[in-house]
């Protein structure tokens, strides 16, 4: 996906299946949301990048002042909704964080789960959040490694593709969900773009799914779910039940289970 489908695709069907399944990413994540806000240190300033519907934005609000940036209208709504429930004082802007005019300096802290492989040009974001971080601030995000050391996120597609030929094929080298598995290539991005000491090390995280939540999962997210919209009723239905069993492996008393492979990245600004 280039840059303008992938504003597109968080503004349309990817951003309308995070805001309805808000609820299960929530508790999908909630072991990753608590890795990077209790890291936060009490009374800063808190930036939390690709927001998404807020949660971990709110989340990090009970110990600092707290704001969310998002390209998707749809999710910052969900955000700013969410937040209100709360009764959480937060702010949300809704814009690209690669572009956005961030007031020098403003923020001690840059967080982000999952919302910093997107970018057109990441060495330019990146470089943009430096300069919205305080001397002496830090960057602590969580991002995915590779595939192949997360077969749960690609079960879906590999079960489907022979009933979809025009499934597209994953691209590591192009912004998306495993865009950051390549240590080497996020310490270069994150060095060229100004920050210091940086640290990437492996976290694996145990995720669970209610198992009523499986079919949701299946068919609104990933590559087969982004497709599955576009496509007649009866290919669907024959694609789910490929798709169903193959998840059977991570099925544990009405429960899924997985673990998820990630990097934790830090880094300095000196
Ligand atoms: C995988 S979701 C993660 C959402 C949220 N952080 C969470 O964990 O629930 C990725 C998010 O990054 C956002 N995003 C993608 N590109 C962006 C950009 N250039 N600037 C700001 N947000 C972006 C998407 O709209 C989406 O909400």
């Amino acid at each position: 996906m280039d840059e303008t489908e992938q504003s597109t695709h968080w503004n349309k069907t990817a951003g309308q299946a995070w805001v309805e399944s808000q609820g299960m990413v929530d508790e999908l994540f909630k072991p990753i949301e608590d890795l990077l806000v209790e890291a936060v240190p009490a009374g800063g300033r808190v930036l939390d990048v690709g927001c998404g519907t807020g949660g971990t934005t709110v989340a990090v609000a009970r110990r600092a002042e707290s704001v969310g940036i998002d390209v998707s209208e749809p999710m910052v709504e969900a955000a700013r909704a969410r937040a209100e429930r709360a009764g959480a004082d937060v702010r949300f802007v809704r814009a690209d964080a690669e572009e956005h005019e961030f007031e020098p300096g403003s923020f001690d802290t840059v967080m982000s789960r999952f919302g910093v492989m997107f970018f057109a040009d990441s060495v330019k974001a990146f470089a943009n959040l430096r300069r919205a971080t305080a001397d002496g601030g830090a960057l602590r995000l969580v991002v995915w490694r590779g595939a192949e050391d997360n077969p749960f996120m690609t079960t879906a597609e590999r079960a489907a593709a022979p009933l979809l030929p025009d499934l597209p094929e994953r691209r590591p080298d192009a912004p998306g969900q495993f865009a950051f598995a390549d240590a080497g290539k996020v310490r270069g991005i994150l060095e060229e773009a100004g920050w210091d000491d940086v640290d990437i090390r492996p976290v694996d995280v145990e995720c669970v799914l209610p198992g009523s939540a499986l079919d949701t999962y299946i068919t609104r997210f990933g590559p087969v779910g982004r497709l599955l919209p576009d496509i007649d009723e009866r290919t669907r239905e024959k694609v789910v039940e490929a798709v169903r069993p193959a998840f059977d492996p991570f099925v544990r008393g009405g429960e899924v289970r997985f673990g998820a492979a990630v990097w934790l990245v830090t880094a300095r600004a000196s």
